[in-house]
């Protein structure tokens, strides 16, 4: 392995971080003492897309191998002599030179055909499953229990959408040859991903080397979409392309991969409706544009919270805030192609005619989200109230977008478009600035034209704007540094401490996430505060290092993972490294 991949190494514990490869839903993770395989599928849980219940290796003489390695490319059991890499993304190889065995308990058994060493379970999946056992001695078939003795042969799990599995031929000269291929290529692809990785200070080397891991891991391909490439936002959770998880990614792999970083954005703008809206998700069977296109389980959950919006009488929009423009900007001067450049623009300003059309739902000027989805911030306590919700934050994101825009027109030489969006960002500013409460010293969100309590992060994100008054910035500062606000042990969180909402594990009502430390820090910065904005960026830095990884959001309390926060969260561990990148400059 490379350097970089060395580095990545150290946090490789098959939990945290799954055993995977680039382009792949396999997902290899430890269970019982043992490994279990299993299928990353759009919003289906883990659980319900099994491969191989427990999969263990045995010596010669019959004792359990342990896992004794994790590298970005293969888990080496080294007392049975055997390894498990990747032989491309669609299939498992496991081979060793000596004597050994594997077991594996498998669904159902129940469907499965035995025909000449090769199995074919029914999946609960879209996809389906086939193994061959290349030159087994001994075959041992217990209840769902598969037992296969070898002698410097080896099994391949195949895992294919559809595809159908080659029998297994019982020459293992030729298995073992597969599988020291298998592992070749492999090692390749990952060197390949890690000589992209990018250099940075010493101190954060080892974090931005795990980071970049979790970018190559977190790829999967879309066969719905011609096979493009979206980095997910996690294996284990999250299999599709969120629009501003689309964003952030992006921002963190033009670093490496400027390529991959506009496919990011290819995908998150190839989708708008008729009227501009893009979609909240781009998956593989379509997109999530609408509460029309909520999956089932996702449903069941909104009605299970009681959420009135789990049944809507009319559809409504689901998006993500507008930093379409944000994520563009940061491209440019990394991919030389002024026609898409173009073409993302315009995708860019319908979108934000959109909002100004579409989503000012109650006709006053200033859009509001029609639902929670669409400001990222899902379960933030600004959406207990009645929606639509009108707030800080999205005003905060138009004003940035309709300035990019202007100076994207200016720079095109376009002054009617050029005006139109200076305009419409002093009346956005205006708006924002009645949102001023001077009395309690933040910007308040209100829900269906009520001002709103609670005092959350998104109260600060008109910071991003650069264009507060500094009287408002002062007061701004005077709460972020406030310990009962929002300088907890860690910050920054989502919700003031002092809030009665605040909540130290709850999503979005309590914990630090890396996205909002992020934009703080370029609010910091563009208003005037560049010490400031260096000090959050470290903090944010070294919250994620003593924290363990990128995971998806932290305790503000302890510093370390949210219990409910998934891991190996690709957002996080993208601006982990462009926040690495810019404070190594
Ligand atoms: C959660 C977050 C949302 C994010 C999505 C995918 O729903 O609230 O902001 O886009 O996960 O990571």
């Amino acid at each position: 392995m490379s350097a970089a991949g060395d580095r990545a190494a150290r946090y490789l514990d098959l939990e945290n971080a799954p055993f995977t490869f680039p382009g792949s839903r396999i997902l290899v993770q430890r269970a019982d003492g043992a490994l279990t395989v299993r299928l990353a599928e759009y919003e289906r849980p883990l659980d319900e897309c099994v491969l191989v219940r427990t999969l263990r290796v045995y010596t010669a003489d019959g004792r359990v191998a342990p896992v004794t390695d994790v590298l970005p490319d293969r888990i080496e059991f080294a007392d049975a002599g055997v390894t498990l890499t990747f032989d491309g993304p669609s299939a498992l190889s496991l081979g060793g030179g000596g004597r050994w065995s594997v077991e594996l308990d498998v669904p159902s058994l129940a469907d499965a055909g035995l025909d000449a060493g090769l199995w074919r379970p029914g999946l609960p999946s879209a996809a389906t499953a086939s193994w061959s056992a290349v030159g087994a001695d001994d075959l041992l078939v217990r209840g769902d229990t598969v037992r296969l003795s070898f002698s410097g042969s080896s099994l391949r799990l195949d895992i294919a959408s559809g595809a159908s599995a080659d029998g297994a031929s019982a020459d293992d000269g030729r298995a073992d040859v597969s599988h020291v291929r298998a592992l070749a290529a492999t090692a390749q692809v990952w060197n390949d991903w890690f000589a992209r990785c990018p250099v940075v200070r010493d101190d954060l080397a080892d974090m931005t080397a795990f980071c970049w891991w979790v970018l190559g891991a977190n790829i999967v391909t879309l066969p719905g979409r011609g096979g493009a490439r979206a980095v997910v936002p996690s294996k284990i959770g999250y299999v599709g392309l969120w629009q501003w998880d689309a964003y952030f990614i992006a921002a963190g792999l033009r670093h490496g991969d400027p390529e991959l970083a506009r496919e990011q954005l290819d995908l998150a703008f190839g989708f708008p409706t008729a009227a501009g809206q893009l979609p909240d998700v781009v998956h593989d069977d379509g997109v999530l544009a609408s509460s029309d296109d909520l999956p089932p389980g996702d449903r069941d959950n909104l009605r299970r919270a009681g959420s009135a919006i789990a049944d809507p009488t009319a559809p409504i929009p689901l998006t993500k805030p507008p930093l379409a423009a944000w994520a563009l900007r940061a491209l440019e001067g990394r991919v030389d192609d002024p026609a898409w450049f173009e073409r993302a623009w315009a995708t860019v300003a319908r979108s934000q005619d959109w909002w100004f059309r579409d989503s000012d739902l109650d006709g006053d000027g200033m859009p509001e989200y029609g639902h929670p989805y669409s400001s990222g911030l899902d379960d933030s306590p600004v959406f207990d109230a009645e929606l639509p919700v009108a707030s800080p934050d999205l005003a905060a994101y138009l004003i940035l977008q309709d300035d990019l825009l202007a100076a994207h027109a200016r720079d095109r030489g376009d002054r009617a478009a050029d005006a139109m969006h200076r305009e419409r960002a002093e009346a956005t500013l205006a708006a924002l600035e009645r949102m001023w409460d001077d009395e309690a010293g933040f910007f308040r969100s209100s829900g269906a034209g009520h001002p709103l309590a609670a005092q959350t992060a998104v109260s600060l994100l008109p910071l991003l704007t650069g264009r507060l008054p500094g009287r408002i910035v002062g007061r701004m500062l005077a709460a972020i540094d406030d310990p009962e606000r929002f300088a907890t042990p860690f910050a920054v969180p989502t919700v003031a401490a002092r809030d009665p909402d605040f909540s130290p594990e709850r999503m979005w009502r309590g914990p630090v996430w890396i996205n909002v430390n992020a934009l703080l820090v370029e609010g910091l910065a563009v208003s005037g505060h560049a010490e400031r904005s260096r000090a959050l960026a470290e903090a944010t830095l070294s919250l994620v290092i003593d924290g363990g990884g990128p995971h998806e959001y932290f305790n503000p309390l302890t510093g370390g993972k949210a219990r409910t926060a998934t891991t190996s969260f690709g957002w996080s561990a993208a601006l982990f490294v462009d926040l690495a990148v810019r404070v190594s400059a």
